[in-house]
C-alpha cells in the first residue's frame, strides 16, 4: 500500500484490535523485557502515545534484536491484538521487523533519564523526538490551523506580506538590515558613509517588524483581513518573552473601532484556547502533568496557582477585565508594592507591572487601553485630550503581554503632524498616507505573537522552547 494511505500510529491505537496483521513505522522510545521477549515503545510522532510491539525472541535473528535500541528506527508488521499488559489498550505482535536507520543507544543524545530544558536546547535537532517537544509541535500546528480556520470562517482575507521592507513599521528602529554589500568593503558616498544605492534594492533594506502597514492597505479594499507570518526584531533582550525571530497574526479590519477590536481580540483567543483544549487534550494532559512535576520542585509561591488545564478553561470562560492605562496607573500606585521599576503616568509599564495586574489585582486577563501617545507607535488614533492614544493591549497571566494593537488615525491632517513630531522619515511612507488622503474609512488592527500564544497553552516557562528553532542574541546553531 502507498505510504500516503497507510495508518498512523494514533489510528492503530484506537482501533478495535481483531488480530488483522498492520504495518507501522516509527523510532523506538524504548526497549524492555527478559530473555523470551522484548517490549518496544515505537512512537511516529502521530500522538503522545506509542504503540508497544511485542516481538518473541525465538522468532527473530539475534543480529536484528541487537540493533534494536533506543533512537533506532523500524519498520514492524505483525497482528494487532489487545494488550495483556496495563498501561495500553493494544499490542503489536511483531511478525516482520526491518530496521531502517541504526542507532548507537551508547551515544544517542536523548537517554532515557530526564534532560533538562537547557541541554535540550542544545540539541535542537533531535529534540521533536522527546515527548514534550512531540507535544508542542503538534500543538504549533493545531493553533496555526485553528487561526486559519477562525479567520476563514469570519470572512477574513489572508494576505501575505513581504519579509523584506523598506520601512520600519513600529518605528522602533530595531530592525535586521539586507543587503548584498561587501561587508569588508562596502561602496562608500563623498562623506565616507556606505552608498546604499548601489545595494541590491538601491536603498536601505530590512527584514519586516510587522505586517501591519501593508495589511492595513489591503483592509482599505477587502475590508478584513489578517497576516500571519514571521517577524524580526534585534532588540537585544535576553528574556524568556523574546525572540529575534517569531510569528505574528495580525488581523486588521476596516470599519472597527476601539471597542470593536477588543471584542475581536477576546473572542479570538478563547476560540484559540478552546479549540486546543478540544483537539489536543492528548498533548495538554501530558504538558500539565509534566508541569506538576516540575513544580513539585519549586517553593510554593513560585507555582502557578492553576493547574494547565484549570487555567486555560477559566481563561476561555472568564471575561476580559478592560480598564484604561490611567486607571492601570492608579491601582499601581495604590497596591503598596515596591516594584523594581517606578510607576508613574506616562511611563511604558514592565513586565512586573502587568503580571501585578493581571495575576494579583484582576486574577484574569486584562485589556489596558488608551495608552500615553508618547509611548506608542505613530499611527494610532488620537484621543480628544491630546494625550493619549486608541492603544489596546492584551495582558495574559504568566506572560504579560500577549496582544498589542490599536483603533488607527484615519485623519490625514492629525497622522502627518504626528509623523513630523516623531521625525520618522515621511516620504519612506507616502503609500501609506495616501490611504488617509483616498478614502479613508475609522479601522483596527491588532497583533499576537504565537510563540507567546503556545506559551501560555503549553504552560512552558520559556519561549526558546515552543518555537522549533528559536533565534535569539548569539543563537544561531540550527
Ligand atoms: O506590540 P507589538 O510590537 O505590535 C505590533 O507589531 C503591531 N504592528 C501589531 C498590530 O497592531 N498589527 O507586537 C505584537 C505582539 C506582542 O503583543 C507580542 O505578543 C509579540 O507580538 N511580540 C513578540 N513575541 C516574541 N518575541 C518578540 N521579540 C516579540 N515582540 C512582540
Ligand atoms: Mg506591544
Amino acid at each position: 500500500m502507498s505510504a500516503l494511505h497507510q495508518k498512523r500510529i494514533a489510528d492503530w491505537l484506537v482501533t478495535t484490535p481483531e488480530n488483522q496483521e498492520i504495518t507501522v513505522s516509527g523510532w523506538v522510545r524504548t526497549k524492555r523485557g527478559n530473555k523470551d521477549i522484548a517490549f518496544i515503545a515505537l512512537s511516529d510522532g502521530s500522538t503522545i502515545n506509542n504503540i508497544q510491539i511485542v516481538a518473541d525472541l525465538s522468532k527473530f535473528e539475534e543480529e536484528l534484536l541487537r540493533k534494536i535500541q533506543t533512537g533506532c528506527s523500524l519498520r514492524v508488521t505483525g497482528n494487532l491484538v489487545a494488550s495483556q499488559g496495563a498501561g495500553q489498550a493494544v499490542d503489536l505482535v511483531a511478525s516482520q521487523i526491518t530496521v531502517l536507520g541504526e542507532a548507537d543507544a551508547e551515544t544517542f543524545p536523548l537517554q532515557k533519564k530526564k534532560h533538562t530544558l537547557e541541554f535540550l536546547r542544545e540539541i535542537a535537532h533531535l529534540r521533536p523526538r522527546t515527548n514534550t517537544f512531540g507535544a508542542i509541535l503538534r500543538i504549533r500546528h493545531a493553533l496555526s490551523f485553528a487561526i486559519h480556520n477562525y479567520f476563514n470562517e469570519r470572512h477574513f482575507y489572508n494576505i501575505h506580506a513581504p519579509i523584506i521592507t523598506g520601512s520600519d513599521a513600529e518605528g522602533a528602529g530595531e530592525m535586521f538590515r539586507v543587503t548584498t554589500l561587501d561587508a569588508s568593503n562596502p561602496p562608500r558616498k563623498e562623506d565616507g558613509t556606505v552608498d546604499s544605492s548601489q545595494d541590491f534594492f538601491g536603498k536601505d533594506a530590512n527584514l519586516t517588524v510587522s505586517g501591519q502597514l501593508e495589511s492595513e492597505l489591503a483592509a482599505m479594499a477587502l475590508s478584513r483581513v489578517y497576516t500571519f507570518g514571521p517577524t524580526f526584531r534585534a532588540e537585544n533582550s535576553n528574556t524568556t518573552r523574546h525572540l529575534a525571530e517569531f510569528w505574528m497574526i495580525e488581523p486588521e479590519m476596516a470599519f472597527f473601532e476601539l471597542e470593536d477590536n477588543m471584542d475581536l481580540a477576546e473572542d479570538f483567543l478563547k476560540y484559540l484556547i478552546r479549540y486546543a483544549m478540544e483537539h489536543c487534550a492528548d498533548d495538554l494532559a501530558f504538558l500539565e502533568k509534566r508541569l506538576i512535576e516540575e513544580e513539585s520542585q519549586m517553593k510554593k509561591e513560585d507555582r502557578n496557582p492553576m493547574a494547565l488545564l484549570e487555567k486555560l478553561k477559566f481563561v476561555s470562560e472568564q471575561p476580559f477585565e478592560r480598564l484604561t492605562y490611567t486607571e492601570a496607573i492608579q491601582i499601581l500606585e495604590r497596591s503598596g508594592k515596591k516594584f523594581e521599576f517606578q510607576v508613574k503616568w506616562g511611563v511604558d509599564l514592565q513586565s512586573e507591572h502587568e503580571r501585578y495586574l493581571v495575576e494579583k489585582h484582576f486574577k484574569k486577563p486584562v485589556i489596558l487601553t488608551n495608552y500615553p501617545k508618547d509611548i506608542k507607535a505613530f499611527y494610532m488614533k488620537q484621543d480628544e485630550d491630546g494625550k493619549t492614544v486608541r492603544a489596546m493591549d492584551v495582558l495574559f497571566p504568566g506572560i504579560g503581554e500577549i496582544i498589542g494593537g490599536s483603533q488607527r488615525e484615519e485623519d490625514y491632517e492629525k497622522l502627518s503632524r504626528r509623523i513630523d513630531e516623531m521625525k520618522i522619515h515621511r516620504e519612506s511612507l507616502w503609500w501609506y498616507l495616501e490611504t488617509r488622503q483616498y478614502g479613508t474609512v475609522p479601522h483596527s488592527g491588532f497583533g499576537l505573537g504565537f510563540e507567546r500564544l503556545i506559551l501560555f497553552v503549553t504552560g512552558m516557562g520559556n519561549i526558546r522552547d515552543v518555537i522549533p528553532f528559536p533565534r535569539a542574541p548569539k543563537n544561531l546553531e540550527f
